[in-house]
């Protein structure tokens, strides 16, 4: 399949770089694509020339990487994402599998951050997503694990779980689908869009266990009795 990362940060890479080693064109979006920008060094991950090099996977305009996608990811910023999916073109997401990773972070007062109150409460990030490109598909998911254990979910041991909420049923089997390349095994469906109040809400607890725990190879499992 063709799939666009709008955003190329650790999570575009990472995830980009997982989907083009399971057979997939990936295409990284970012806001300007030039010579200059892809050989700067990038928070927490390579420079994208290196990325390209490495992969094989291209970078360019987020417009671009999104009008030839089949399947887009949102891998930018969560205080940016609204603006990075509109250069991205409603057009271009229009009736497409939307997997929004992005999480809506308030860095300001240093680390740990807590959610933006704008996106938080009675809403959340991928409700206002869904909202503002209702053509789009959007499934969230992979938001609440960290970048090296969305492709390698062996990383955190054994069991745990992947997150999906979304109006779509058919899109969100697709988004399993596609994690189940990755090794994923087991998926705890919490419903529609509006779910993404609480898998966004799990991760001011993820910044948490990060902290205490040392790494961010774990995730959480749901046991039932
Ligand atoms: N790091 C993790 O392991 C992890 C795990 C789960 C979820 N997440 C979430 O995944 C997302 C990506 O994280 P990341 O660490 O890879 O990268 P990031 O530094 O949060 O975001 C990088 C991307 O966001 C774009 N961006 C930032 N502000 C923008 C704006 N105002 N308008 C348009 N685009 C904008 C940048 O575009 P340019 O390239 O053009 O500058 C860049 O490509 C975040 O929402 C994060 O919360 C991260």
């Amino acid at each position: 399949m063709q799939i666009a990362m709008i955003g190329g940060g650790a999570v575009g890479q990472a995830l980009g770089a997982g989907l083009i080693r399971l057979g997939h064109q990936v295409v990284i979006g970012i806001r300007s694509p030039s010579e200059a920008e892809l050989a700067k060094p990038r928070s927490q991950a390579k420079p994208l020339a290196e990325w390209s090099a490495a992969t094989g996977g291209r970078v360019a305009s987020m417009a671009e990487a999104a009008a030839g996608a089949e399947v887009v990811f949102n891998t930018s910023n969560g205080a940016g994402s609204l603006a990075a999916l509109h250069l991205a073109g409603a057009e271009n997401l229009a009736g497409k599998l939307l997997v929004d990773v992005a999480n809506p972070l308030d860095f300001s007062q240093g680390f740990p951050p807590f959610l933006i109150r704008e996106f938080s409460g009675p809403t959340s990030l991928g409700e206002q997503i869904q909202a503002a490109f209702p053509r789009a598909r959007v499934v969230k998911a992979f938001n609440t694990v960290a970048n090296a254990v969305m492709v390698d979910p062996a990383l955190a041991g054994g069991p745990h779980d992947l997150f999906l909420a979304g109006n779509d049923a058919a899109a969100k089997a697709e988004v399993q689908e596609i994690a189940r390349g990755f090794g994923w095994q087991t998926f705890v469906d919490l419903g529609d869009i509006t779910g993404a109040r609480a898998s966004e809400a799990i991760l001011p607890l993820w910044v948490r266990l990060f902290v205490t725990g040392g790494s961010p190879a774990f995730n959480l499992h749901v046991q039932r009795g």
